[in-house]
């Protein structure tokens, strides 16, 4: 088999990818190790930006979260008793749009069937061979045969545990991170909303984000401890301690039902450099990870895509590689930025196991600042909405 771009992983970013492609009529194939059912009941991220949603209406997927999503233009930050509100709109033209990942990638894989894209599921032992020459070639095995795929290039879109990233020798690759010892127990329940806008909430017991898909959705998080096991919370455990971190108004308000997802996700910070070995390029998860505070894990990652897809469409429409050139340097730019923000707001927002009495005082110091400083609220809210591509 041959096309022109073989992309690896069939999440949102080698989705959008490839059916960005296919609207320049360039060709590539995806390959998924998972079912489409199990991608699609993967509960993430659920805050996009506008350079996400600009990209979605030029792949063509642009209708549905228009008129099913929620554009938010501000949103609420919470300690102990006390809460404010970051206005977007008085700081920046853009809302964001409250509309689930698993609604995006729903999108893309309904557009990619419907334009007779070619995806390939359940791969197994997937291998980049000759991505440092000018024939790459993708092996895999499915239904117990193996497979070759010779390409022009090699999108490595397959997550923090794909085989991409690793493709890259040790040696010319660096790997930066930052682990925090503590994780996110997430629930989501057929509930509305406790607020209409997203509220996250520092408190003495530690972290809290009240967020939602829909107006009978909700998506609640709480901070937890790195060796909690989902099982190990009840729902009523998880409402009674979600209460407690939120403002007494709000959690008197809060409507509480059985939940129909529980997961934990660890909190981490990475960045791999470069973006690009040879003719294989890395997008999204596979070459950078945020913790989830400030909603820019999916965002990134197309931003990503926005370069690629321009550098692809540069060397095939024009003969110029120039964007090619420069995709890791471009993309890396802003994933820093968008780690930076990430970073910092997770650090104002969260306990952390060894913090001093004087550290906590310092976080609180900050988060008034940020309550009475219009030059602060606007460092913010220009970084939520999602820094120009
Ligand atoms: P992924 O979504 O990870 O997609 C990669 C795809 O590649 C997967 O479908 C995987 O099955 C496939 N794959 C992996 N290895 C291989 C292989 N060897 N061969 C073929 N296919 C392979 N972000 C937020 O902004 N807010 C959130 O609340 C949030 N919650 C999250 C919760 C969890 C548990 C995780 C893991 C991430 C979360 N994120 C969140 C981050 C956000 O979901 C990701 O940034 C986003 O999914 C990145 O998209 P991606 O396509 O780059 O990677
Ligand atoms: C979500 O709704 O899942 C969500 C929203 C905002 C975040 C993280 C997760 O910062």
């Amino acid at each position: 088999m041959r096309t022109q771009v073989a992309i690896i992983g069939g999440g949102p970013s080698g989705l959008l990818l490839s059916q960005l492609l296919h609207t320049r009529g360039i060709d590539s194939v995806v390959l998924e190790r998972q079912t489409k059912a199990y991608v699609l009941q993967r509960i993430r991220a659920g805050v996009l930006e506008q350079g996400l949603l600009d990209l979605m209406t030029e792949a063509g997927v642009g209708e549905r979260v228009y008129r099913e999503g929620f554009a938010h233009d501000g949103t609420l930050l919470s300690y102990g008793d006390e809460m404010f509100r970051i206005d977007f709109t008085e700081h920046t033209d853009k809302p964001v749009m409250v509309y689930g990942q698993t609604e995006v990638t729903r999108d893309l894989y309904e557009a990619r069937e419907a334009t007779d894209g070619r995806l390939v599921f359940q791969v197994s032992d997937v291998e980049i061979v000759g991505a440092d020459t000018d024939s790459p070639k993708v092996q895999y095995t499915v239904d117990g045969a193996r497979q070759t795929l010779a390409c022009d290039y090699v999108a490595g879109c397959d997550g923090f545990h794909g085989v991409s990233r690793k493709t890259i020798p040790e040696t010319l690759r660096k790997d930066y991170e930052k682990v925090y010892p503590f994780g996110w127990l997430g629930v989501l329940s057929r509930t509305p909303p406790v607020h209409h806008e997203l509220i996250y909430a520092n408190s003495e017991r530690g972290f809290a984000l009240c967020s939602m898909r829909n107006e009978a959705l909700s998506r609640y998080y709480i901070q937890c401890r790195l060796d909690d096991r989902p099982e190990d919370w009840s729902d009523q455990a998880f409402w009674d301690e979600l209460r407690r971190r939120i403002p007494g108004e709000q959690a008197a308000r809060l409507v509480t039902g059985p939940s129909i997802e529980k997961s934990i996700a660890p909190l981490r910070s990475f960045v791999t450099e470069p973006m690009r070995w040879g003719r294989l390029f890395l997008c999204g998860d596979a070459a950078h990870i945020v913790p989830p505070t400030g909603a820019k894990g999916l965002n990134t990652a197309a931003s990503d895509v926005h370069y690629l897809y321009t550098g692809l469409r540069q060397v095939y429409e024009e003969g110029d590689a120039e964007g090619l050139d420069r995709y890791s340097e471009r993309a890396l730019a802003r994933v820093w930025k968008t780690e930076r923000f990430s970073w910092w707001f997770s650090t104002l927002m969260h306990r952390f196991p060894d913090q001093t009495e004087f550290e906590y005082k310092i976080q609180l110091a900050e988060i008034e600042f940020l309550r009475t400083n219009k030059a602060a609220q606007a460092a913010m809210a220009q970084n939520y909405v999602g820094l120009p591509y």
